[in-house]
């Protein structure tokens, strides 16, 4: 296989891969049922595609040319302001947005990076499963932390929800700056709201400094 740029024209491929994988087996996606009651998840549609336009996403192809996985990669810069975001419909999602908000504010990164102007955020990594094991997310996020070296960007920065991710990212010298075990994070009735299953316990929030 080989990994290269995801460009606008690959947003409908790339859309139908992730319906069959990551919407489905990405841990939270899977444990709340994301897929249960519709075929898809606009606002889930919309979170993938959105750094597609930043020009940093990567798909790896196999000889055939077909996509076997993509890393969806946004830029993120201290000057942007937050944006108020549209009250999320899907009462599924939204409990992901929530999370990942959390995780983000409290991840801090301009605040404990007072250098770091802009980072690449690794939004989605999805492997097709017949492919897995093979070392194909640790290329992509490689190549990633490459370009991003190449394209000005002090830092790289991934949420890993799932633990594989986290074994990838740690294999290619990522730092964990921030955890949140899924265990600890409970609803207003204290009640556990994401529970997938091992080895999937926590999310956490990785860095790779670019000199
Ligand atoms: N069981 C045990 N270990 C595994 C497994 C498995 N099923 N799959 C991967 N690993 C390990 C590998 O051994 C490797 O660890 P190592 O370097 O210590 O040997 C590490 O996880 C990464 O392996 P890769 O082969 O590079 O990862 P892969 O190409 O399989 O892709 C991914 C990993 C993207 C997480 C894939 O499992 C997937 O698509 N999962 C479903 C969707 C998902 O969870 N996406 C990530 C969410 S977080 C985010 O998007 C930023």
């Amino acid at each position: 296989y080989k990994v290269v740029p995801i460009t606008n024209d690959d947003i409908e491929t790339v859309l139908s891969f992730l319906r069959k994988f990551f919407f489905r087996d990405e841990p939270l996606n899977l444990c709340i049922g994301l897929l249960d009651e519709q075929p898809t998840c606009e606002e889930l549609e919309k979170f993938c595609v959105e750094p597609i336009p930043d020009g940093f996403s990567l798909k790896a192809v196999s000889p055939s040319g077909e996509i076997i996985g993509v890393c969806l990669n946004g830029v993120v810069k201290r000057s942007d302001v937050d944006e108020e975001e549209m009250e999320c419909n899907n009462a599924k999602f939204r409990k992901i947005q929530e999370l990942l908000d959390k995780v983000y504010t409290e991840a801090d990164i301009f605040g404990r990076f007072p250098d770091v102007e802009k980072f690449l955020d690794i939004r989605v990594a999805s492997v097709d499963e017949a492919y897995r094991g093979r070392g194909i997310a640790k290329a992509l996020f490689d190549e990633t932390r490459r370009i991003a070296g190449e394209n000005g960007f002090e830092m790289v920065k991934a949420d890993a929800t799932s633990h594989f991710t986290a074994l990838a990212v740690i294999k290619l010298g990522f730092h964990c700056i921030y955890t949140l075990n899924y265990a600890e994070y409970k609803d207003e009735d204290g009640q556990v709201i994401f529970s997938p299953e091992d080895p999937h316990t926590c999310v956490k929030t990785f860095v790779y400094r670019i000199n």
